[in-house]
């Protein structure tokens, strides 16, 4: 966490990967975008209906250029420091829709995944909360040179686990989820504004000392 200090300045887009309407993955969205606005941070939170393009096709491209959803893509990304995807899992895999959009924003030079920093969340009704799907969306990511935080978080039984507030009711779930996102923040904060010490962060992963954590030997 934040612990109420001050964060320099920190702009992270943040979007749900789901087009449904009532979608779990858009709640799990407007929750990190709040905790990383109470975590100091600036956010942008934008909708996968604002990123969607046809199936790519590369003489589309050659033809008509760039379909609208990706250069807004291209825009938003472009404009935060940082990205955070809640996003479904179907199939065991990441949806149709998010690959298709990483894939046309992936043919703009510079290309502007690279080295701008993730971190992936996901919702599910399933009991593992849709995390196969997070696994299998890391290799476009960072085959495209995003850097991911190694932390990921999915949320189980998504279906039940939202209070009114909008926030997660088991109260352990919520604090594991504020304490990723904080973490995910500090490692940004570090690697923009603070490079001398990025090192450090990156082998710790972001993680605060923590006697349950450190080495023995
Ligand atoms: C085509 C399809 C495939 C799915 N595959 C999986 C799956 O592999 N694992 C899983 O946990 N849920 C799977 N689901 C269920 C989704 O997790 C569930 O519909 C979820 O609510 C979708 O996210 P959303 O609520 O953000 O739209 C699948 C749903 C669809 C439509």
């Amino acid at each position: 966490m934040n612990d109420g200090r001050t964060r320099e300045p920190v702009r992270v887009l943040v979007f749900s990967a789901s087009l449904r309407t009532e979608s779990l993955n858009s709640r799990l969205a407007q929750l990190a975008a709040a905790t990383v606005e109470a975590n100091g941070g600036d956010v942008d939170l934008a909708s996968m209906a604002e990123f969607d393009a046809p199936s790519y096709d590369a003489d589309v491209q050659s033809s008509d250029g760039f379909p609208a959803g990706a250069e807004e893509f291209r825009r938003r990304l472009e404009l935060a420091d940082a990205f955070v995807v809640a996003s479904p899992e179907y199939n065991a895999s990441l949806p149709g829709p998010l690959k298709n959009a990483i894939d046309w924003v992936s043919r703009f030079r510079p290309q502007p995944f690279n080295e701008r920093h993730g971190l992936l969340v996901s919702a599910s009704p399933s009991m593992v909360g849709g995390n196969r799907g997070l696994w299998a969306l890391r290799i476009p990511f960072e085959h495209l040179g995003a850097r991911l935080y190694p932390d990921m978080f999915s949320l189980a039984q998504a279906h039940k686990a939202f209070g009114t507030d909008g926030r997660i009711s088991n109260e352990q779930l919520q604090e594991r989820f504020e304490a990723n996102v904080a973490n995910f923040m500090d490692l940004v904060e570090a690697s923009k504004h603070y490079p001398c010490i990025k090192r450090a962060w990156v082998e710790y992963l972001g993680e605060h000392p923590d006697p349950v954590l450190d080495r023995v030997e």
